[in-house]
């Protein structure tokens, strides 16, 4: 690939640039809400705590730098907001109502390590958390507006939900092509364009420039929706920090079951080539992300 500079970089190695500010500002954020019910409050910090790879919010925290030089404090902010909603959804997720899961970033989830009932209400805590911070604390009233519009699309019920309820629908199904796309846009692509489109409004992004981050987010959030199923049915529960194996046990729809491992990979290849194109327009300073975009193809967690 033009412009960068082999070996690639893996995308834990990429992404600890950032880990820091974003975990600071989880952290920060979380001390200052001095009213949350206490049992709450452990159940909220276990889960935010618990080392995930965070790399919607690094991402979102890339594409501000991108357009504007460097990250600011609406951009931390935005970034804590996506992280904390993608935690939200994880926690659901888990449910043994949804995916029935015991281990979550290496760690019991958060309905073993707590119970049901403060699974379900860790989340709704999550999820409405995540939408004051971006009323309360971005800068600018009108920019606010635009953040929440972006999240709550991508993550609402024309949206994660949607694909999440998809998801359960297809279990046990045939499945095809077209509803796995379905699947896969709504429940995981839609929340990586969110975090691309909001990191380039941070920024101050230009029409444009939103349009090309979007078509990127889309792309590789479709790529890493792949590999995450491809890594369920080829990788362990020690290296995932989660049960893998999960997905066949419950007859989930994935590009494996549908079309194998090998035209999986193909298309994770196809759809981080195309992301790497639609970079065009920023010359070097994308470099980052075409890097980001090769690398998710190489991960193992
Ligand atoms: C897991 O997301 C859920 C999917 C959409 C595949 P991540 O793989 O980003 O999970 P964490 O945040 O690193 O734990
Ligand atoms: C979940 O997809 C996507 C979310 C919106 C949380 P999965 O169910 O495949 O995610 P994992 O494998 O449990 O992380
Ligand atoms: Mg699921
Ligand atoms: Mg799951
Ligand atoms: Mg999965």
């Amino acid at each position: 690939m033009p412009g960068i500079t082999p070996p690639d970089p893996d995308i834990s190695t990429l992404l600890n640039d950032k880990l820091p500010v974003v975990n600071e500002t989880l952290t920060r954020l979380l001390a200052e809400q001095t009213q949350i019910e206490p049992d709450l409050k452990k159940a909220l910090a276990y889960t935010l705590d618990a080392p995930g790879k965070r790399i919607r919010s690094v991402l979102l925290l890339w594409c501000c730098e991108l357009i504007a030089g460097s990250e600011n404090s609406d951009s931390r902010v935005a970034a804590a907001a996506i992280e904390i909603v993608h935690t939200y959804s994880l926690v659901h997720d888990d449910l043994p109502a949804m995916d029935d899961d015991d281990l979550r970033r290496g760690r019991p989830t958060c309905h073993k390590a707590f119970d049901e009932a403060t699974a379900i209400l860790t989340g709704d805590a999550l999820l409405t958390l995540a939408f004051e911070l971006l009323a309360t604390r971005v800068a600018s009233p009108a920019l606010a507006v635009k953040l929440i519009t972006e999240l709550a699309q991508a993550c609402g019920p024309a949206g994660m939900i949607a694909g999440q309820m998809a998801d359960l629908r297809a279990e046990n199904t045939a499945g095809t092509i077209e509803g796995l796309e379905y699947i896969h846009i709504n429940k995981t692509a839609k929340m990586f364009r969110a975090a691309t489109v909001m990191g380039g409004l941070c920024g101050g992004a230009t029409d444009e420039q939103l349009e090309a981050l979007s078509q990127y987010g889309m792309k590789i959030g479709l790529g890493f929706q792949i590999a995450d199923d491809i890594l369920d049915v080829s990788a362990s529960s020690e290296q995932l920090g989660k049960t893998a194996g999960k997905d066949v046990e419950a007859a989930k729809c994935t590009y494996p079951a549908l079309v194998g491992i090998e035209k999986s990979k193909e298309l994770e290849r196809t759809l981080a080539n195309e992301a790497i194109d639609v970079l065009s327009g920023f010359g070097d300073s994308g470099d980052r992300l075409r890097q980001l975009a090769l690398a998710l193809l190489e991960r193992t967690k």
